[in-house]
């Protein structure tokens, strides 16, 4: 049981203080936190009852694909580990899934233990060369079902490149489109940053799914990524929609965290998901390791949120 849960039954500021005064050790805080998640009054990280979501339906066959992208224009949100953690979760309900390095620093190829520098042919190629097929770049990862498209920082050289390009905002699209009926979910992992490599990713997607810290200074990028949203639907792509934001970084542990939550549930309300993912060492530790939290530490508390975020994408 967690200090917080225990003492629920407090107000905020004082639960604040006795936490502020019983510091935990950094190594048994991922196992803690899962209790946290929700209170004794049955509320979740958001302050919200969580809507129950069922367990997702099986599938008899694969695709077409949603594709989402993973969009936020800060760095350091949790965009990349949320790719790879919540494409791996979704292949733990049977779905098949691509993931796309859509960002020239490589940082979810090395995720998931390739070495961008190291690549022959990635998205860039069959971005330029029309003799590269998406099928001779995409690999598969060390997870069944969870292949990825991965990208190297030549892939800058193609945002200067597709600028002088007819259709230029539509190059990601007809990069996947070959592969579209083979998967269940298409995770584009965006750099951050609002630019044209940015835009073909939501041209391209179904839905936005948008990673936020729960940090107060994040709360202000916000509106010009859904700014950039809202005239991408309206030039590009008519059926784009904001699938989910994601509270990332979350720590119930303290009085910012959840007043921050507060705000951005106030905001934007519904789209918001129950799930919150919480800032634990395990990630970068994942990264380190290569691999999805899920097979890292299956049993993490991290390992479970992302299982649920997976769960509520599916429904959505
Ligand atoms: N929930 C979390 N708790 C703690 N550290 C995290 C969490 N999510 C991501 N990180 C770490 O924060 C850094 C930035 O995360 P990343 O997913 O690369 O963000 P982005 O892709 O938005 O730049 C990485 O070192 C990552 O391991
Ligand atoms: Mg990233």
């Amino acid at each position: 049981m967690s200090t917080l849960s225990q003492g629920s039954g407090r107000s905020a500021s004082g639960r604040a203080a006795q936490l502020s005064l019983a510091p935990r050790p950094a190594n048994d805080a991922d196992e803690d936190y899962e209790s946290s998640a929700s209170n004794a009054r049955g509320l979740g990280p958001t302050g919200r009852k969580p809507r129950g979501i069922p367990e997702p339906p099986k599938l008899d066959r694969h695709g077409p694909a949603r594709i989402l992208a993973m969009c936020n224009q800060k760095g350091g949100v949790g965009k990349t580990t949320s790719t790879i953690n919540l494409g791996a979760a979704l292949t733990e309900y049977g779905r098949k899934v691509l993931l796309v390095d859509f960002d020239p620093q490589g940082a979810l190829s090395v995720g998931l233990g390739v070495q961008p520098h190291e690549l022959d042919q990635t998205i860039y190629n069959v971005i330029m060369e029309p003799s590269v097929t998406v099928s001779d770049v995409i690999r598969q990862t060390s997870v069944e079902r969870m292949d990825l498209l991965p990208s190297n920082i030549d892939l800058s050289a193609a945002e200067v490149q597709l600028v002088v390009e007819v259709g230029r905002e539509h190059t990601l699209l007809r990069v996947l489109r070959p592969v579209i009926e083979e998967y269940d979910y298409v995770l584009v992992d965006c750099q951050p940053s609002l630019g044209l490599l940015t835009v073909n990713a939501l041209t391209a997607a179904n839905g936005v799914l948008i990673p936020l810290e729960c940090e107060f200074f994040s709360l202000r990028g916000v509106a010009l990524l859904i700014d950039t949203i809202d005239k991408v639907k309206e030039r590009l792509n008519p059926s784009l929609e904001i699938t989910g934001i994601l509270a990332t970084m979350f720590d119930p542990r303290t009085l910012h965290s959840r007043e921050v939550m507060a705000r951005v549930v106030e905001a934007f309300g519904d789209i918001v998901f129950d799930t919150a993912i919480n800032r634990t060492v395990r990630f970068p530790e994942t990264t380190v390791a290569g691999e999805p939290i899920t097979r890292w530490a299956p049993r993490s508390a991290g390992s479970k949120a992302y299982r649920a975020l997976a769960r509520e994408v599916i429904a959505r």
